[in-house]
């Protein structure tokens, strides 16, 4: 049974979460706390999956519950349910936050939110992986901006202007979307001279998940290592989410799995990130059986650590509550096949967007298609789909 615990300093809202998720008590243990100190009694009991916070509480706040929280139990999923004038706050202290969730929150999209939480637990849960995720100490939130500007399209008010603003007021940030819509990965026939024109002429989603790439990449600084150099990483993988979304396009996916093959294709090696960070002596190791046994990294990956980057990768993105296309996209883009859910669909763009990468790799790496795969999601020829793309 999954374990969840809500904590709210106001009984009547913690009423209307038992009322709401009534329903759901035959699959969840659901406990409440008036406060966050209850809560951390509570939970010094046992353990729990997910823990859903108001922010504004006295005493301890939600954030500084939070904070606790990611000390003594750094594998409980944590949420934040709270109303929009706590937003300020919120963003000072949004690192130990995994999801937000916006006041009054309709019962279907709690549910959602929990389940899938839960759905990627069940999806990737292997012993390996587990034991890969039980050491490292804690995995990294997903950054702020994006949740800021998620937030502002949710507000009634919300413009894609206000959403050009929030990315100009980090210069960084602005400087380095700037530079890579202009690059050639985009192909654009104007110059784009502000976020602002960024947003209309390549659509929020696209500059939401450039804002998430460019965030969750400069968190990782390490000087290039033969398993992974990350700015040879970041541009493999801006070149995977340019030529998946073309790809989705060619495939006639909806306008949804288009955006998320970009997001999926920016993000499915994130993996490598959080082993070449947590794992430095593994990677070696991972490299050494690669060579000696003559086989792909992901191969040896599995050897070592008996999981894989994508394995991680797709953890993270699920614990951070984005959609079962992009975790599959992510989770399965070296093997396919293996994935539950059959194509044509974000998983194959991001697949084929990442195979055809290898297509002059220096070090003589062949393509490895599933060409299974592609056949049974309908696809004989690999070439027609890449080549009417506008990505070389
Ligand atoms: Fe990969
Ligand atoms: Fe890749």
């Amino acid at each position: 049974m999954r374990r969840i615990l809500f904590v709210d300093d106001e009984p009547m809202v913690l009423d209307g979460l038992r009322r709401m998720l009534r329903p759901m008590r035959k699959q969840w243990e659901m406990e409440y706390a008036t406060s966050g100190e209850e809560a951390l009694r509570i939970m010094a009991d046992g353990v729990f999956d997910v823990i859903v916070t108001d922010m504004r509480m006295p005493g301890m706040d939600g954030s500084q519950l939070l904070y606790r929280v990611r000390e003594l139990y750094p594998h409980t999923v944590r949420i934040i349910l709270s109303g929009q004038s706590d937003k300020e706050k919120l963003l000072r202290s949004i690192e130990p936050v995994h999801q937000y969730l916006s006041k009054p929150c309709d019962a279907e999209i709690l549910k959602a939110t929990v389940s899938r939480t839960f759905a990627v637990r069940r999806l990737l849960e292997n012993d390996a992986l587990a034991n890969v995720i039980s050491k490292i100490e804690s995995l990294p939130s997903l950054p702020s901006m994006y949740s800021e500007i998620t937030d502002e399209i949710d507000s009634p008010d919300g413009s894609l202007a206000k959403v050009g603003e929030i990315i100009s007021k980090d210069i960084g940030m602005s400087a380095k979307i700037l530079q890579l819509v202009n690059s050639s990965f985009f192909g654009l026939a104007t110059h784009v001279g502000n976020p602002a024109k960024a947003v209309s002429l390549l659509g929020l989603e696209t500059v939401k998940a450039l804002v998430a790439g460019i965030m969750i990449f400069s968190q990782f600084a390490h000087p290039p290592s033969p398993y992974c150099a990350i700015e040879e990483l970041w541009n493999h993988s801006v070149a995977t989410s340019c030529l998946a979304r073309d790809i989705a396009g060619n495939l006639n996916l909806t306008r949804e799995e288009i955006d998320d093959s970009f997001l999926a294709g920016l993000l499915h090696d994130v993996g490598k990130l959080i082993l070449l960070d947590r794992f430095p002596q593994e990677c070696k190791t991972i490299l050494e059986v690669a060579g000696s046994m003559g086989r792909p990294i992901v191969e040896a990956e599995k050897i070592v650590l008996g999981t894989t980057h994508a394995e991680l990768g797709a953890y993270l993105l699920g614990i951070w509550g984005f959609s079962d296309s992009v975790i599959h996209g992510i989770a399965f883009h070296h093997r396919p096949g293996e994935c539950p859910n059959a194509g044509p669909g974000v998983l194959t763009a991001v697949h084929i967007a990442n195979e055809s990468q290898y297509r002059s790799a220096p070090d003589g790496r062949t393509l490895n298609f599933d060409l299974d795969y592609l056949s049974k999601s309908g696809i004989e020829r690999v070439e027609e789909l890449t080549s009417a793309c506008s990505y070389p």
